[in-house]
């Protein structure tokens, strides 16, 4: 079945129907999800989730644009949350110079903290990098991301970082993107990759495929980016479907 690797179910845009649409997903074929924390709370309410839904694991994490919100204090509590029995990564982490706030000393500071956070967790890391790509890269290679592994989420960048990254050991995360007309740059990057590092996401809320680019995302869409992950490697849309979902449990060390 498919195995969404990053959604956020806890963001208010699911408020309304939440429970009912994660309730409909195993007949549609969607077999795992990994909620992913972007905020201490976003955290709290990921381990809630799991708590309520079997097939819900999460990721604890603070993304880079909301490290303001991060102290001693809070970094302690994400440490408890961390330790939580379905916790499966620490993330999303990262850099993020689009919105470039808060300051990129503080994001860098806390990156680095999580990624030790998950060293010291033994859990993979949930990579966010976005128009940060050397910084991204420099600073995993100064904490030898690559005894840590996971995955670069929502991979944005051309066939040279994937290499770089792609040889520290980690996976590429593929989503609506890969739907777009304009996304060249990800068809070539998912061409060139090894199938066994690829993973299906979906962000969701955000980043609906076509033909439902700009509308609310949920882990229903991802049969349209199925299809296009199957044409470019050339396999059938269901080996497509049971090798991405090896791959994430792989990724996630789910045995
Ligand atoms: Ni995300």
């Amino acid at each position: 079945m498919i195995f969404d690797t990053h959604a956020h179910y806890d963001d208010e845009a699911f408020d309304a129907d939440r429970d009912e649409l994660l309730a409909g997903l195993s007949a549609a074929g969607i077999g795992t999800v990994v909620n992913i924390g972007a905020s201490l709370a976003g955290t709290e309410a990921t381990v809630r989730l799991t708590q309520e839904y079997p097939f819900i694991y999460g990721a604890a994490g603070v993304h880079p644009s909301s490290t303001d919100e991060l102290d001693e204090a809070s970094f302690a509590r994400l440490r408890e949350l961390a330790a939580q029995p379905k916790i499966v990564a620490i993330g999303e982490i990262g850099l993020d110079y689009y919105w470039d706030e808060p300051d990129r000393k503080l994001q860098k500071y806390w990156f680095r903290r999580q990624l030790n956070l998950a060293r010291e967790s033994r859990l993979p890391v949930v990579i966010h990098s976005r128009d940060a790509a050397k910084d991204t890269l420099d600073l995993m290679r100064e904490e030898r991301a690559e005894e840590i592994g996971g995955v670069i989420h929502c991979f944005s960048y051309g066939k040279e970082m994937a290499r770089e990254y792609l040889e520290m050991g980690f996976y590429l995360g593929i989503g609506g993107v890969l739907t777009f007309k304009n996304a060249k740059k990800l068809a070539e990057v998912v061409a060139y990759a090894p199938f066994e590092r690829l993973v299906l996401e979906t962000d969701c809320p955000y980043l609906a495929p076509a033909p439902n680019r700009g509308k609310r995302n949920s882990s229903l869409n991802l049969p349209y980016v199925v299809a296009v992950l199957a044409q470019i490697k050339g396999m059938s849309e269901e080996a497509v479907i049971c090798g991405t979902e090896e791959n994430a449990r792989r990724l996630y060390r789910m045995g």
